[in-house]
């Protein structure tokens, strides 16, 4: 009899041993992280010829998400698909307008709860020519990028997970993921995939800010006057970091003293280095006139007020700049007006105010494909 009872204690201890195992093993596999996946694409479909015009530097695209026509139409459907956000009622294109060069008109846009973040909207063209995504750079390249909204308690607010489902029980978007990827198993790499494949496909530029004879060329005489002023080191001095180029920006990470030591602290707040505190991915000046409000806060709403911050108005910590710092500074570290007048600034403004690409806002290949 003793013995039996030994027994029975036996395959119970260990019958309970067996399920805390299998319990943990469970557990793991609901916490792992949704952005690492292994690789679940195939590369598949049209090779897409992007005929870029002779002017635009090659662009380099990973070699694992290749672009190609189904892949695009799939990202652009996702682009313009509530499905994404957590009650069904929020697109990427919600914040991000086409007709606003895809960003938003207010300092910080509402997520699906009507919360708000604390950072302005980006604008959003020639993404695959940089690297590092959002204002402090968190995401390191495309592929990672979509997923931060979709997830954003004051964005999207959605399960990755959710959304994947919902997807997978469209007929319309099985079939799409089929195309793009010959599967029709939609999977969180997969979406991710195609929305970066999108995003590389919406091109801006404006050949006024081309270097050499063509950007000559297409300035008039005042737009000239402003050209000199943005590249006169004793008086705006902006193309160390908005370069010369068609994309006015060199897609490096700066501190243009918006940061006053306290607060957002940008790249440094995201990488723990002192020498990145306050550092901002410097934007594009392209469409400028759509974009207001300007800075990674939104804190300005005027070009005026932006002129007036390089002017006198900036922050001075260790990590600001050392083209605006060492040059536009008293030896106490207080901003010291620029030798421009104020038809310099005008001019300059005037000129900023023409860095628009009307082609790219009725751009008919980026539109809402669900219309
Ligand atoms: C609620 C508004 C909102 C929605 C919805 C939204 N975004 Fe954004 N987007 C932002 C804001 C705000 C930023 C800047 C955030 C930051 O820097 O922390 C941003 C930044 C970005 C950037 C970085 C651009 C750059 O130059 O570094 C990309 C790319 C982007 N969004 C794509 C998307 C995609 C794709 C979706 C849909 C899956 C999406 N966004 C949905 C507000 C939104
Ligand atoms: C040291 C590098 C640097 C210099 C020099 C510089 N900028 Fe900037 N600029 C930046 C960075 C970085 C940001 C984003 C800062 C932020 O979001 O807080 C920015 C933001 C802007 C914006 C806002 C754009 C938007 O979409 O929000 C405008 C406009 C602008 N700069 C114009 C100028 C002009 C005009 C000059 C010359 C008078 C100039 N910048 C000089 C780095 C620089």
């Amino acid at each position: 009899m003793e013995e039996r009872k030994q027994r029975i204690y036996k395959w119970t201890a260990m019958g309970v041993l067996v399920l805390i195992i299998l319990m943990l093993v469970t557990l793991e596999s609901c916490v792992k992280d949704p952005i690492i996946e292994s690789p679940t694409h195939t590369s598949c479909g049209t090779p897409l010829d992007l005929s870029l015009p002779n002017f635009f530097p090659p662009m380099s695209v990973p070699g694992e998400n290749p672009l190609t026509v189904e892949g695009v139409f799939l990202g652009r459907n996702l682009f313009y698909e509530p499905m994404l956000s957590g009650d069904n009622s929020q697109k990427c294109a919600d914040c991000h307008h086409q007709d606003l060069a895809f960003s938003d008109t207010v300092r910080f846009s509402k997520g699906i709860d009507g919360f708000v973040g604390t950072r302005n909207t980006m604008p959003l063209s020639n993404l695959g020519y940089g690297s590092k995504f959002f204002w402090d750079g968190r995401a390191p390249d495309l592929e990672h990028q979509p997923i931060f909204p979709i997830v954003s308690p004051v964005e999207m607010h959605e399960d990755i997970y959710h959304a994947v489902q919902e997807l997978q029980a469209s007929e319309k978007y099985r079939g799409l993921f089929y195309n793009a990827f010959c599967d029709s198993t939609v999977t969180v790499e997969r979406l991710n995939f195609a929305l970066a494949q999108f995003m590389r496909t919406i091109f801006s530029y404006n050949l006024k800010m081309a270097p050499g004879d063509v950007g000559r060329q297409s300035r008039n005489p005042i737009e000239e006057r402003g050209f000199q002023v943005f590249i006169d080191e004793k008086k705006g001095d902006c193309f160390h970091c908005h370069a010369v180029n068609i994309f006015t920006t060199n897609f490096e990470f700066a501190n243009n003293g918006t940061y006053d030591g306290t607060g957002d602290a940008g790249l440094g707040g995201q990488n723990g280095n002192p020498a990145d505190l306050g550092k901002f991915k410097t934007p594009s000046l392209l469409n400028l006139i759509h974009t207001a409000p300007y800075m990674h806060d939104g804190r300005f709403k005027t070009l005026r007020e932006v002129i007036d911050h390089y002017d006198t108005g900036f922050h001075v910590t260790p990590s600001t700049d050392p083209n605006l710092l060492r040059k536009h500074t008293d030896g106490n570290g207080k901003p010291v007006a620029r030798s421009w007048t104020e038809q310099d600034k005008q001019d300059l403004i005037f000129f900023l105010s023409r860095l628009t690409d009307d082609r790219l806002r009725s751009d008919s290949t980026l539109f809402n494909p669900h219309q």
